[in-house]
């Protein structure tokens, strides 16, 4: 680890990312318009959203790498503008890493890196050898890069973030595309980051690695954060438990979802399945009611349940319509894809 880079942290700042109105548009398109981000140094925090929400623009400026139109950002107290030297020094953005040399192996490559960053020769084929085995790449370590699919490149990507450990480490979407195993190891590495002190900043489209990993989540939807909080407090918002229906006639579920908003006082979704209807439950005793409206007019269910809330339906409710399930931007489809359409 830099110790230069690790002291011009030190009681410098405890938010690794202080971002004020922040915006970027490319034509009139607002990919990011007025976004707000505090990170805790020592946390993981997720940044939610579907594709084109405006994820990677924001991390893009958050690393220098995109000059904002306008707002600020700091990263432990430095300007991403006037301090961006400084701010490159401590932060990490996979993705920049591993194709060093595209001729040449995942091990050279890691020795390379190694040594670009002041280690010793012994110690930089230690490390790479260390950490190629963790990513399980030890077996594809000789091979160039150029035959390395794209779950390959990303676990490199990631083992080359490891070799420096900058105080912030900024994921782009670490686990879109990769296979479950692959994916429960990029957790793993991720809190380890986290345990020998850096911080992150992960985005992700899926509601359950934002759930397990983040300290804290911001739901960002067409460049603004629409939600912000603990996975528990996003979750509370839409009350202790969701209410679920299913209505036996798909084309009754207007007429049902009136119903259930009028009895239970709340606003409710339906969902892109047929005939489905959720809503946040407060009061459980209002579903007596409920129940007795929908038989009193005429409308017959076909399913009822009372689950725990997922990301999804806090997703639903904040925003008024769903995440869009898209294709990972991957080449490689992932066997999680492959299940999911089977
Ligand atoms: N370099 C660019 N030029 C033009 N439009 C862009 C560029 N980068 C992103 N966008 C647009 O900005 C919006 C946000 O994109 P992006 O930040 O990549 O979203 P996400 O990472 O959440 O998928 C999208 O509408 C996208 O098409
Ligand atoms: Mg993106």
């Amino acid at each position: 680890m830099n110790n230069k880079v690790w002291g011009a942290i030190k009681g410098k700042n405890e938010l690794a990312v202080e971002a004020r109105g922040l915006v970027k548009s490319f034509g009139d398109n607002y990919a990011v318009n007025g976004v707000d981000m505090s990170v805790r140094a020592g946390t993981i925090y997720g940044v939610l959203g579907p594709n084109g929400a405006g994820k990677t623009t924001t991390i893009r400026m958050l690393a220098t790498l995109l000059r904002p139109d306008a707002g600020s950002a700091q990263i432990f107290g430095y300007d991403v503008v006037k301090e961006a030297a400084i701010v490159r020094q401590l932060i990490g953005v996979t993705g920049q890493y591993a194709s060093v040399d595209e001729s040449l192996s995942a091990t050279e490559n890691l020795v390379v890196f190694s040594r670009l960053l002041g280690l010793g020769r012994q110690e930089a084929k230690r490390k790479a050898e260390e950490l190629l085995e963790e990513f399980g790449l030890s077996e594809a370590a000789k091979r160039p890069l150029k035959n390395f699919s794209g779950g390959m490149r990303r676990r490199l990507d990631l083992a080359a973030s490891l070799i420096a450990q900058p105080p912030l480490i900024f994921l782009d979407e670490p686990t879109t595309g990769l296979d479950p195993r692959t994916r429960a190891q990029m957790w793993e590495t991720i809190r380890r980051l986290v345990n020998t002190g850096s911080t992150v900043l992960l985005t992700t489209q899926y509601l359950d690695e934002a759930d397990q990993l983040a300290d804290r989540i911001a739901v960002i939807d067409r460049g603004q954060v629409v939600a912000e909080g603990t996975a528990d407090e996003l979750k509370a918002s839409v009350g202790t438990s969701s209410l679920h229906l299913r209505v036996k006639l798909p084309e009754e579920v207007n007429y049902a979802r009136q119903l259930v908003e009028n009895v239970l006082k709340v606003r409710s979704n339906i969902s892109a399945e047929a005939g489905k209807i959720t809503a946040p439950m407060a009061d459980a005793d209002r579903v007596t009611d409920l129940l007795l409206a929908l038989r009193d007019a005429g409308v017959h269910l076909s399913e009822i349940s009372v689950q725990k809330p997922t990301l999804d339906e806090v997703f639903l409710t904040i925003t008024g319509h769903g995440v869009k399930e898209q294709p990972p931007a991957e080449a490689e489809m992932s066997s999680v894809m492959k299940e999911a359409r089977a």
